[in-house]
Formats: structure tokens, sequence, C-alpha cells
């Protein structure tokens, strides 16, 4: 009983001292927002950070940018290996995302994904738009955030990482280093003809490297770079490389790209 005293006694200065110290709507900050053109099929998407300050916890429950009807938050699948014909969607909608006890959120390629569709305008046409997150607690916090080629986002989501990165064009055989070094001969083959040890358990198969035109992704050096990042375009077992750098994935492209005949155009993509 005593027990149960104590306990409530425990929850009223909780709650006196939440009261004391509600964050207000500034205590809240939507930062290193960035908006990105052709995402998995979708016209577009988000990706930023959010902090709150102080320990109410709260859950996002909704996000929405000004520019655009529908936008849903999205997270990848934890096993996305295909076990049949029909490989399962590389992600999932989310409807909540609890904020842990750190305060911070993020959304970044690879993670949790804003998907935006239905621009009142042409995408290319607008270079910011205003994205909103919405609380469960009632709090919406607000920010403007640039529209960014997909090789761009980098230096707007993860400044530091972008500042240490090489500034050197990357070569053909950084490439297949890392082509070795990263595992991807055990589906896609030591030559890149998807005849890896792994590749016969595979459905849909790994990709030929030689033949362009299957690449659901697109086969040019930025897309491949994005399609290591954010993954393969309805599923398959393709594994993400969100954590290597935006170099290290543009490098592997490179790679890639040599080893195509005829080799495709190495222009950017939007
Ligand atoms: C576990 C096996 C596996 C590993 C490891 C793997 N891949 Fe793949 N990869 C696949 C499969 C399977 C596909 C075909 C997916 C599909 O069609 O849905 C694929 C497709 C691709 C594609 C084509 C994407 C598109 O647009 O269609 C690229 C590019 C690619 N892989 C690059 C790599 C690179 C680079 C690595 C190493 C960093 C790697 N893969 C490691 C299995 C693998």
């Amino acid at each position: 009983m005593s027990h149960r005293i104590l306990a409530a006694a425990r929850r009223t200065v909780v709650v006196v001292l939440a009261a004391a110290c509600t964050p207000n709507a500034a205590s809240i900050r939507l930062e290193r927002a960035a908006l990105t053109g052709d995402v998995l099929g979708a016209e577009a998407a988000a990706y930023f950070t959010l902090r709150i300050d102080g320990a109410r916890p709260d859950t996002i429950v909704g996000l929405s940018v000004a520019e655009a009807g529908t936008t849903s938050m999205q997270t990848y699948q934890a096993h996305r290996v295909s076990d049949g014909p029909d490989p399962r969607p590389t992600m999932v909608r989310v409807e909540q995302i609890p904020i842990p006890s750190t305060g911070t959120v993020r959304f970044a390629p690879g993670g949790y994904t804003a998907m935006v569709s239905g621009f009142w305008r042409p995408l290319v046409r607008i270079d910011s738009i205003t994205l909103t997150v919405e609380l469960s607690s009632g709090r919406k916090v607000s920010t403007r955030a640039p529209v960014l080629r997909f090789d761009d986002l980098e230096a707007v989501l993860d400044p530091g990482a972008a500042a240490t990165e090489p500034h050197a064009e990357p070569t053909v055989a950084d490439g297949e280093r890392l082509y070795r070094a990263n595992g991807c001969a055990s589906c896609h083959g030591a030559t890149g003809d998807g005849d890896g040890p792994v590749s016969r358990t595979l459905v849909p198969a790994p990709r030929d490297f030689r033949v362009a035109a299957p690449f659901k992704g697109g086969a040019g050096l930025d897309q491949i770079a994005r399609t290591l990042a954010v993954g393969v375009p309805g599923g398959g077992s393709m594994p993400l490389y969100a954590h290597l750098t935006n170099h290290e994935r543009r490098t592997l492209a490179r790679f890639l790209v040599s080893l195509q005949s005829p080799p495709s155009d190495r222009s950017s993509t939007p």
C-alpha cells in the first residue's frame, strides 16, 4: 500500500516538474531538411532531423508538404530477402514514429523517408518547399527545405560526413576495390555478370552489370549511386548500402558503369 502511495506521489512530482518546464514550440527544431526527386517510384522524398528538448514523450503522427497533396511516412522492411517469385515491397508505411529519449529522430536515405507526391507545380520548377511535422501532443513544427539533386543531399543532411569526403572523381580501380570489399561479388559475380555463388537462390536474380536495360532504378552513374542508398524499386534481395558515404557509392557506380557495353551516359539525372 505504502509503495503505491509512494509511486503516486512520485508521479505527482513528475507531473508538476513536467508542467513547470513544459516545452514550448521553440524547443522543437526541424533541421537539415531537404527534398529530392524520384525516390523508389515516388515523385519525391523528404529527409530531415527533428530535435526536441525536454522530457515529455511525443510521437510524430503526420507530415505535410505545403506544395504537394500527399505525404506518407515510410520505412524499410527489416527482412527483405525474397522467398518467392513476388519480392516484398522495399518500404512499408508507418503511421506513428515515437521520439526516443535522445529527443532526436532522423529521416535519411535507407531509413525513415517521407514520400511526397501530387505537387501543384512541376517539381523541376520548385526550389524549396515548406515541410511541417505534426506531433501527437498537437504541436507542429515547420521549416523551408531546398529541393536538391540526390547527389547534393549529403551536404545538407550530414554536413560533417560530406566535409571529410575526397573531392577527386572516383576511379574505376577504386570502384573495383570497393566492389570486392563490400561483398558485391557473392551475388553479382567476380566479373559482375550476375553469377556469384549466392545468385542461384535469389528471385529475381542479381543484375548482370554488362546489360544496362534491366536496371529498375536506371543504369547511369548518379542513378546507380542513388539505388545503392535507397534500394531497388519494387524490392528484391539487393541489400541497402545507405551506410556507405556518398563518395563510396559513386565510386562503386563508376566501376559498374565501366562494365556496361556500350557504357551508359554518365551525365547527371534529376
Ligand atoms: C545478397 C545478394 C546481393 C548482394 C550482396 C549485392 N546485390 Fe546488387 N542485386 C541483387 C539482386 C537480387 C538484384 C536484383 C534486384 C531486383 O531486380 O529487384 C540486385 C541489383 C543490383 C543493381 C541494379 C539495381 C536496379 O536498378 O535494377 C545494382 C546497381 C546492384 N545490385 C549493385 C550492387 C552493388 C554495388 C553491391 C555491393 C556493394 C551489391 N549490388 C550487392 C543482389 C545482391
